[in-house]
C-alpha cells in the first residue's frame, strides 16, 4: 500500500500514523520528523530547516523533495509506505507523481477551532515520537509506550501555530482538490476520537489490502 496522510497541523496525522504502523507495518515517513532529527544532529539540512520551521513556514520544495525521493528508494519501501506531512505543495505532489504511484490519500478533516488547543497542549516523546495531549496524560511526564521523557515542540506556541495554519490554508489545502481529481481521496472526520478515526481508516485499508 502506498498511502499519504493529509491534514492541517494538529489534525492527528502522527496519532493515526502510529496506529497504522502497529497494524499494517508500513514504513512511516514523516518529513517533520526527518527535519527534527536533522535539527537535533545539527546537519546542514537541519540548519536550513530550522530557519523555516521556527517561523511556521514550509521548508523549500527542493530540499524536501530530495529527502523524500531518496527515502522512497530504500529497501523497506518496496512493498509500500505511508507518507505523513508530504506533499504539502502542488510542486511536491507533482514531483511525487513522477517517481511513485500513490494509491490512497487519507484526508483528516478537522474543525479548525480545535487545532490551536490540540497543538498547544501536545507533548511528544523524545525517544519514540509518540504524541499525547495534556488532557489525556493525567499528569504523566513519560511515554506510556517506551518510558521516554515528554517534551513540548518549539513550534507548538500560539504565534507559530497560527502561521502554520495560515500556510496550510494557502499552500496545502489545495491538494485536496488535486487528489480528488485523481480519485484518490478518502475523507475521514478527525474531530472525533483517535480510536474512531483509526476504525474508519482501517475499514478502508482492509478493503484496499484485499
Ligand atoms: P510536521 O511535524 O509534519 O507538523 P504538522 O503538519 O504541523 O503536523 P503536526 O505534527 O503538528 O500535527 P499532526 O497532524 O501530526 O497531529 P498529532 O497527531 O500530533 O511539520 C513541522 C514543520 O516541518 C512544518 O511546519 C514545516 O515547517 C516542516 N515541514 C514538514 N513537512 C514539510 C513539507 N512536506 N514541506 C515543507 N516543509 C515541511 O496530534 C496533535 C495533538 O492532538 C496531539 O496532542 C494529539 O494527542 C491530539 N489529537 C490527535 N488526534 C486527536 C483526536 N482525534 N481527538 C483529540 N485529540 C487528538
Amino acid at each position: 500500500m502506498n498511502i499519504i496522510l493529509l491534514g492541517a497541523p494538529g489534525a492527528g496525522k502522527g496519532t493515526l500514523a502510529s496506529k497504522i504502523v502497529d497494524e499494517y507495518k508500513l514504513p512511516h515517513i514523516s518529513t517533520g520528523d526527518i527535519f527534527r532529527e536533522n535539527i537535533k544532529n545539527q546537519t546542514p539540512i537541519g540548519v536550513v530547516a530550522k530557519s523555516y520551521i521556527d517561523k511556521g513556514q514550509l521548508v523549500p520544495d527542493e530540499v524536501t523533495c530530495q529527502i523524500v525521493e531518496e527515502r522512497l528508494t530504500r529497501e523497506d519501501c518496496k512493498n509500500g509506505y505511508m507518507l505523513d506531512g508530504f506533499p504539502r505543495t502542488n510542486a511536491q505532489a507533482e514531483a511525487l507523481d513522477k517517481i511513485t504511484n500513490v494509491e490512497l490519500v487519507i484526508n483528516i478533516d478537522v474543525d479548525f477551532s480545535l487545532l490551536m488547543g490540540r497543538l498547544c497542549g501536545r507533548r511528544v516523546c523524545k525517544d519514540c515520537g509518540e504524541s499525547y495531549h495534556i488532557t489525556r496524560l493525567n499528569g504523566a511526564t513519560t511515554c506510556s509506550r517506551c518510558g521516554g521523557e515528554l517534551y513540548q515542540r518549539k513550534d507548538d506556541n500560539p504565534e507559530t501555530v497560527q502561521s502554520r495554519l495560515d500556510v496550510y490554508n494557502a499552500q496545502t489545502a489545495p491538494l485536496i482538490e488535486y487528489y480528488t481529481k485523481q480519485g484518490k481521496i478518502f475523507n475521514v472526520n478527525g474531530s472525533t476520537t483517535p480510536e474512531d478515526v483509526f476504525e474508519k481508516v482501517a475499514e478502508k485499508l482492509n478493503a484496499l489490502r484485499k
